[in-house]
């Protein structure tokens, strides 16, 4: 089992920074890691009202539309246009990159990955949220708070955590699995009934690394160690990116989950093709509205598995940045306390099933009655393992990816993908 060492906050304690010095690959942008080259003027603007744009990705559960209107009728000389990107996490980055660097005026509040923080801070793009620009984030939960500072300092609101879960077919699987092992075990129910057993997301981009760092964690290894060196080479992380690539082997993670995003392998779960899913969250609300979905009233929801009992998810989530080059930042600002507002919160969880910033909303027995998944979501949130903290995090990730991805295909073996992945990352550091 996961130990929690690593549940430390990562800016307090620093313990899972990656102890990369400054001049990494980060990406297709120039600039040093630790200055603010390159960056926009953060004492700029900061009085500014007027229309702004907020820019997020896919709207898959057709949240975001419903509450800028309502903003929009509230605010008619500062209303938001949605700009919305597609639903894959490293497009969503690049066009931000872009943006940044052409100093885009419009991209005004951004939607940044949990992973994106430590990388948007250190080129200078991302407004500070001190002093003016303070925001109130007293009863968010820790982890969200930790993802979206850098270096001791706020950079982002707060806006949806994401854990992963296990979903499963309540019809077919009394009792849910709580280890890999038992899992791989119940995939003959799969057999019986003519699908597949298990898949996640192994396509070769953001949502590999997440699944593969899971693999790893959650059968007792890390990525990183506790000093923030890469640890791939344990025999534990062995045993984790093993259990993937002989699953996918061996038939119990099905040939076309190697091409599975999130969208995919929730469609393929939805339309009754397997028995077993590793998601985020947001699948809930759309496996139990959606008319064509095979699987509204035989939905289960568990942990992860693990080693020898639960499994550990990576962090995931996303937060509201503001664009240093925006020239409506007070609008800006308000705007991103509206979408962390208790208010805000409850429509996101109960619309779009969106895990919750405000601890409080864990514990709300009206919310819980009517997502009665909350305690799970909040145990894996709570144990859930940070991706690496680094301003090179592009590089990184895709080190993890490359590797994860010929691994599962049994493409090279999983020893050789794990010592190159970890030469990799090494690399970053020279
Ligand atoms: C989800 C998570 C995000 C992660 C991405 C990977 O959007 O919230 O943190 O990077 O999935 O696809």
């Amino acid at each position: 089992m996961k130990t929690r060492k690593y549940l430390l906050p990562v800016a307090a304690a620093g313990v899972l920074a990656l102890s990369l010095s400054a001049c990494g690959g980060g990406g297709s942008s120039s600039g040093g890691g630790g200055g603010n080259s390159g960056g926009g003027d953060a004492a700029a603007n900061m009085d500014g009202r007027g229309p702004i744009t907020y820019v997020q990705g896919k709207d898959n559960s057709n949240v975001v539309r419903p509450l800028i209107e309502k903003w929009n009728a509230a605010h008619p000389n500062e209303k938001v246009t949605f700009k919305e990107q597609t639903d894959q996490a490293d497009q969503q980055h690049d066009d931000l990159v872009q943006n940044f660097q052409a100093k885009n005026a419009n991209y005004d509040v951004v939607s940044v990955d949990v992973v994106w923080t430590a990388e948007f801070a250190a080129k200078g793009w991302l407004q500070p949220l001190k002093d003016k620009m303070a925001l109130d984030t007293s009863g968010m939960l820790k982890p969200t708070l930790d993802a979206a500072s850098y270096k001791g300092t706020l950079y982002a609101a707060p806006e949806s955590s994401d854990g992963g879960i296990l979903y499963y077919r309540k019809d077919l699987v009394p009792t849910p699995p709580k280890t890999w092992d038992e899992m791989m075990s119940m995939c003959s129910i799969a057999k019986s009934n003519n699908m597949g057993c298990y898949a996640g997301q192994f396509s070769k981009y953001e949502g590999l690394t997440v699944n593969a760092s899971e693999a790893i964690n959650s059968a007792g290894g890390s990525v990183l160690d506790k000093d923030g060196k890469p640890s791939l080479t344990t025999d534990d992380a062995k045993a984790g990116l093993g259990n993937l690539a002989k699953a996918y082997a061996d038939g119990n993670i099905p040939k076309e989950a190697i091409t599975y995003k999130e969208e995919e392998s929730r469609q393929a779960f939805q339309d009754g093709k397997l028995l077993f899913l590793r998601n985020w969250p947001y699948v809930y609300n759309l496996a139990t509205t959606e008319g064509s979905s095979k699987v509204k009233d035989v939905l289960g929801m568990t942990a992860l598995p693990g080693k020898s009992g639960p499994g550990a998810s990576s962090l995931g989530g996303h937060s509201a940045g503001m664009s240093v080059y925006s020239k409506n930042k007070a609008t800006a600002l308000d705007f991103m306390k509206f979408l962390t507002t208790e208010e805000t919160q409850k429509f996101f969880a109960t619309q779009g099933s969106l895990a919750p910033v405000l601890t409080k909303l864990y514990d709300d027995k009206d919310l819980v009655a009517k997502l009665p998944y909350l305690p799970v979501l909040k145990t894996s949130i709570e144990n859930a393992v940070p991706r690496p903290v680094t301003p090179f995090y592009p590089a990184v990730s895709k080190a993890i990816q490359d590797n994860a991805y010929s691994a599962i295909k049994g493409e090279k073996a999983v020893d050789a993908a794990l010592s190159d992945m970890q030469k990799s990352i090494e690399t970053q550091s020279k």
